[in-house]
């Protein structure tokens, strides 16, 4: 039974080749029903292909899609109970709002009752918050407005699956922020899934609750955005979501001692087989201190910029041997509340169960 379904869309080792292209490899992905997932990943690993393999715009090579529980193959996009805003949603501009929110319910066949159609109209203009703005004609909006114009195009015909091709991606930061809260109250409000591609870590680790990484057309890593970013599955991860310091180190025979090319040593946080390796620590797992705090591994450098960011600071520092290191310093955590100045000596403590290691074959 379709309905039985838990999974919304099921990618089944899906390929997909544009002639000699090959956009994406052997994808296999499960989105349970309601759930928000973000395909992430840098330009041209293959996230709009996938997207559009669920809409139904492109057809896998190899494999199938499923939503619901039914096979996709061969379903055009108009038969498919998706909808989606692309990225460069194309308005009518000689519409007014209403006339471009009710364009697609009044090609419905059988024919949608005037009336009704005016009640779904109004109730999507209600949830993108444009209830006032009905009648303004497009090129008297902003781009924020614009952007959740298309959105209630996209939701008015209540489609099961809601498909975003980077959404926000012409919008300023200041309303990029504010749109991100309102896709992810929208997402709650409609209960239906949401599959938003971008590639901007920041926007999927604040707005998804599944967080699918993918580099040259694979997945990297699947998981909650606590998971990729706290635990990343590999060099790739660690290094695309969110900023990582890298250091080189072997690990001993032991398994468990990290040596580091300026010949000190620290305990491994995690397992990994014997040989060259390279250790990834974040730059807020790195407390800068004046003096040497106890019970931390603790690196000696001196601070060569400071950015100031008003509510932290981010500071590079050159460790000799080691090479640089990107600090972020949260100043209501900081010990010492006044910033530290550029050619100060300081002191970079942290705890090794807060670094990943990874053999240095993995290097991108
Ligand atoms: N219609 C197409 N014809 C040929 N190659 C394509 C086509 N669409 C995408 N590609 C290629 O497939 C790869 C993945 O593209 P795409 O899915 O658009 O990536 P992303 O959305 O992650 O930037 C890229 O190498 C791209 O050049
Ligand atoms: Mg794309």
């Amino acid at each position: 039974m379709a309905s039985a379904s838990t999974n919304d869309i099921e990618f089944r080792s899906v390929t997909k080749n544009y002639g000699a292209v090959t956009a994406v490899t052997d994808i296999n992905l499960n989105v349970p029903k309601g759930a928000f997932l973000a395909l992430l990943g840098p330009s041209g690993c293959g996230k709009t292909t996938c997207l559009r393999m669920i809409g139904g715009f492109e057809q896998p090579s190899e494999g199938t899609v499923l939503i619901d529980g039914r096979e996709m193959n061969g379903v055009p996009a108009y038969r498919r109970p998706v909808n989606m805003v692309f990225q460069h949603y194309a308005l009518f501009p000689h519409f007014d709002v209403r006339q471009n929110v009710a364009y697609g319910l009044k090609q419905m066949r059988p024919k949608l009752a005037a009336t009704e159609i005016d009640r779904r109209v109004t109730e999507a203009l209600e949830m993108v918050r444009l209830g006032g703005f009905a009648k303004r004609r497009i090129h008297e909006m902003s781009g924020g407005q614009q952007q959740r114009v298309a959105l209630a195009r996209a939701i008015v015909n209540r489609p099961s699956v809601l498909l975003l091709d980077e959404p926000l991606a012409a919008l300023d930061k200041k309303l990029r922020s504010a749109m991100q809260i309102e896709l992810q109250t929208l997402q709650r409000e409609l209960g239906i899934t949401f599959v938003l591609v971008t590639h901007d870590q920041e926007e999927a680790l604040s707005m998804a609750d599944i967080v699918c990484v993918m580099s040259a057309g694979r997945i990297r890593q699947l998981g909650s955005p606590q998971e990729v970013y706290d635990r990343p599955a590999d060099l790739f991860v660690a290094d695309f979501v969110g900023k990582t310091n890298r250091v080189n180190a072997t690990m001993e025979a032991d398994g468990a001692t990290l040596r580091l090319a300026d010949g000190s040593a620290i305990a491994a946080g995690s397992p990994v087989s014997p040989g060259e390796t390279i250790v990834a620590i974040r730059p807020e797992s790195i407390r800068l201190t004046r003096a040497q705090a106890p019970g931390f591994a603790s690196f000696k450098g001196t601070v060569t910029h400071r950015i100031f960011l008003g509510s932290s600071a981010e500071y590079a520092v050159t460790v000799p041997g080691l090479g640089d290191f990107l600090v972020t310093a949260d100043r209501r955590s900081m010990n010492e509340s006044d910033l530290v100045e550029p050619g100060e000596a300081v002191f970079l403590g942290f705890d090794p169960l807060a670094a990943h290691v990874f053999p240095a074959s993995s290097a991108a």
